[in-house]
């Protein structure tokens, strides 16, 4: 029995499928076992990261380093030459391997090579990215394809009525060329806006002043549409440096898809609120509504592009995405709740020590609001 763990034991060292080597405090590599040496080549009286890198000096961020400074076992994924040249990545133990006496004078690197799962997850992401590329082409092609639709209809009822001299009816067809239009003409700044990624203008704004202007700019639509539409802004909340038009957007879109949720609940009275508050240094807009709120399969696509509910001819799926993308440029986040039948919250978000530096004259303007 002693006989058989002796030579599984020593079997093991060389049998096992992963390369070993023991290395010392001039990290030269003292012992080796088979895997290592088919892997890397000769290794006698040579460093390690010689062998493991073909390097002439110490790697920078060096684990060994770091293990026989605190004597912690570390896992790292590195990259390396093997000996016929290629490249390969592996995943590297550095065990300490301390001496009864607690002294440390070597550590075992255990590495085992990854490289195929590395090729394989390159792979999955090129896929991916290729993936998401014919995705928002077939999102856009898609988009004018209805808009198209649309003008083609127009252009009918506008015809029609031109051969019928049916002056009524040119004005019908007049009118539907008229909305479609505005409605490339959304569809195109959106898209531009999402994909261009413009530089925010930042400056010192008020956040009630763009809340206010936002409530204005829909007072009106949720009045006819029968949806009370309020605000609850804090008093005196502080300026912020922040892309006015940006957060107006943000701002827009959250309500305008509160009032469509509302719009199509079938609860006898709905309601929209628009809240501004200050929060342990973070500057909170919230929009919530009691519409229809979404179920597991919209909460999970909300933020993709394209992703609308709203049929083609309302809703681009551009709106959460691009609200999405300006908040993160103010170092802010968007979050949600929401339960199907009950209603939606959205919120935005902005620690104010994370929030964008000023353009250059903005900072005078800082200097006066502030009274600094
Ligand atoms: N407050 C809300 N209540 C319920 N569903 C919502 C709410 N906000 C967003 N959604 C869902 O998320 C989807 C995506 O919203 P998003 O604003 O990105 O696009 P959209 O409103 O459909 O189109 P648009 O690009 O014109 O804004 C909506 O179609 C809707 O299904
Ligand atoms: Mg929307």
């Amino acid at each position: 029995m002693e006989d058989l763990r002796e030579w599984i034991r020593q079997e093991l060292w060389d049998q096992v499928p992963v390369a070993i080597s023991v290395i010392d405090r001039s990290f030269h590599i003292i012992e080796a076992n088979r895997c290592f040496a088919n892997t890397y080549g000769e290794w006698r009286k040579r460093p390690c990261y010689e062998v493991y890198k073909g390097r002439t000096q110490r790697c920078n961020n060096c684990a060994a380093v770091e293990t026989f400074e605190d004597g912690q076992l570390r896992i790292r994924e590195e990259t390396g030459l093997i000996r016929e040249g290629l490249q390969t990545y592996y995943l590297v133990h550095m065990v300490p391997f301390f001496r009864p006496s607690g002294e440390l004078p070597y550590i075992i690197e255990m590495s085992t090579d990854i490289t195929a799962h590395k090729v394989l997850e390159k792979e999955k992401l090129e896929a991916e990215r290729l993936a998401a590329v014919g995705q928002t082409v077939a999102g856009l092609a898609h988009g004018i394809k209805n808009l198209l639709m649309g003008l083609e209809g127009g252009v009918y009822v506008f015809k029609s009525g031109l051969h019928q001299a049916d002056s009524e009816r040119m004005l019908k067809g007049w009118g539907m060329l008229d909305e479609n239009i505005a409605r490339i003409s959304t569809f195109v700044k959106e898209f531009l806006e999402f994909a261009k990624g413009r530089v925010p203008q930042v400056h010192l704004v008020s956040p009630n002043r763009i809340a206010q202007q936002v409530f204005g700019l829909f007072e009106h639509k949720a009045e006819l549409a029968g949806i009370t539409l309020r605000t609850n802004l804090q008093p005196d909340l502080p300026y912020a440096l922040m892309d006015e038009d940006g957060i107006h957007t943000c701002l827009v879109n959250l309500v305008s898809n509160a009032l469509d949720a509302c719009e199509i609940s079938d609860r006898p009275s709905r309601s929209v609120v628009l809240s501004t508050r200050e929060e342990g240094g973070t500057l909170v807009f919230e929009v919530t509504d009691d519409g229809t709120g979404m179920d597991y399969e919209v909460k999970k696509r909300v933020f993709t592009n394209f992703f609308t509910t709203k049929g083609s001819d309302r809703g681009t799926g551009l709106g959460l995405l691009t609200t999405k993308k300006i908040v993160q440029e103010h170092g802010g986040r968007v979050s949600y709740e929401s339960a199907e039948g009950e209603g939606s919250v959205f919120r935005l978000q902005f620690p104010r020590d994370r929030l964008p530096h000023p353009v250059e004259e903005a900072k005078s303007e800082m200097l006066c609001k502030t009274g600094g």
